[in-house]
């Protein structure tokens, strides 16, 4: 039998901490989340749902993300002990310039539909992290705008090919005027992927006012106000557009591009040529053969071809295809500083996140995308220093076991 006494208040007070109450409530609110998922829900509740669901969702059934998320979730880690991992380097090389991470903000079109800072936001943070940022040729901030706001931050611009060459190579040009580091040229997107999620909420490009939409907004104020007293929501390269997100890639999109356009691309741009959304080890080496400085292993985060190759699978072929004479990255359902970890282990030299950030960006702008940032590179260096490995540079495929 335990011998009960009468509580004491005294021992209790000794046990309540009372956290001081810092910064203003999206602060507080940032401050709880602990995940990228955390933030995710934190994002799932503030932004609109057409919002929240063209962020998150995928084409199809999307049965492509959810494999991309179960190969990392599949992956095993092999760890040395007693190795001196008092101080860690999680930095490299990107493109042949130093990068603080093994990362890069993958391009998202469309961004400050998800928050009025949009895409300052996001290269501000990358500048301030030390990672490249890609701007989209579907971006809502001009190449110009973006390189006088963040002069300092590693530039990349992701170009599709458009049916309208002349006005495709004009963002060429003008994306070179403007400093840009490197072109990304994305290549899964011949037509538009077809994303379920918008076509059942209605959703279009800029957003529209139907009943439902009201009834939503009535539980999003802060996103409408924002929305209506800022900058007017527009794509900065295009020249027209209107009706749903897939209607205006159809009528953007050049389903006629092939290897020829890559080469004559490399013929105009003097920068890296990064090529995007390659998915075999054959295309790996077509692309790279035509001039391709790195390739991303990418099936556009499974918003394009559902059930697409798996880029986390399909890695070690394309590293063993072009790893000699280009860079490989990857990107595709990275929630994880760890998920980073095991694909750099099995070949990538960096990884994209898009998603990722994006929810930061819906949690909280400016300071939510550095929220994910902090909370990646915190991952990532543990990460090394559990798995026993110092440096970036020290890992190696046999770090990684895929299960099943
Ligand atoms: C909302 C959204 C918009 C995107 N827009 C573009 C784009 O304009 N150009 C592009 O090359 N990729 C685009 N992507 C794909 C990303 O660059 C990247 O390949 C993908 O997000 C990686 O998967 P993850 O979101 O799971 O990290 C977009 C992705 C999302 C989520």
């Amino acid at each position: 039998m335990v011998e009960r006494r009468a509580p004491r208040w005294s021992e209790l007070r000794e046990l309540v901490r009372t956290r001081p109450r810092t910064g203003d409530a999206t602060d507080r609110r940032l401050a709880r989340a602990v995940t990228v998922g955390d933030l995710r829900e934190i994002a799932r509740r503030r932004a609109p749902r057409a919002v929240f669901d063209y962020t998150d969702g995928a084409a199809g059934r999307e049965i492509g993300i959810r494999r991309s998320r179960e190969a990392f979730e599949r992956v095993e880690f092999r760890p040395s002990v007693l190795r001196d991992v008092s101080v860690v380097d999680p930095s490299t090389t990107v493109l042949g310039r130093p990068s603080a991470l093994p990362l890069a903000f993958a391009p998202t079109g469309f961004t400050r539909l998800m928050h009025t800072e949009g895409e300052v936001a996001v290269a501000r943070v990358a500048e301030r992290v030390g990672v490249p940022h890609a701007l989209s040729t579907m971006g809502t901030t001009s190449v110009e705008a973006l390189a006088a706001a963040v002069p300092g931050a590693r530039r990349w611009f992701q170009l599709y090919l458009w049916r309208d060459r002349e006005a495709s190579a004009d963002l060429v040009a003008r994306a070179a005027a403007a400093g840009f580091e490197a072109l990304v040229l994305t290549v899964d997107t011949p037509v538009a992927g077809p994303r379920l999620r918008d076509v059942r909420n209605g959703f279009t490009i800029p957003p529209t006012l139907t009943l439902r939409t009201v009834a939503n907004a009535a539980r999003h104020p802060h996103w409408w106000v924002d929305l209506l007293t800022t900058e007017p929501l527009e794509f900065a390269s295009l020249r027209s557009w209107g009706g749903t997100a897939a209607e205006l890639a159809d009528r953007v999109f050049e389903p006629a591009a092939t290897l020829a356009d890559v080469r004559e691309l490399r013929e105009r741009w003097s920068g890296s040529l990064v090529v995007k959304g390659v998915q075999t080890a054959d295309d790996a080496r077509a692309v790279v053969d035509a001039g391709a400085d790195a390739v991303v292993v990418s099936n556009h985060g499974g918003r394009q071809l559902d059930r697409a190759p798996t880029p986390l699978e399909e890695l070690p072929a394309v590293v063993a295809a072009v790893g000699d004479r280009a860079e490989v990255y990857l990107d595709g359902g990275i929630l994880d500083g760890a998920d980073v970890v095991a694909a750099v282990a099995l070949g990538a030299r960096a990884c994209l996140v898009g998603r990722a950030y994006l929810y930061g960006l819906m949690a909280g702008g400016e300071r939510g995308v550095q929220r994910v940032a902090d909370i990646l590179a915190a991952e990532i260096a543990r990460t090394l220093q559990l798995l026993g490995v110092p440096r970036v540079a020290d890992l190696t495929p046999d770090r990684v076991r895929l299960r099943g």
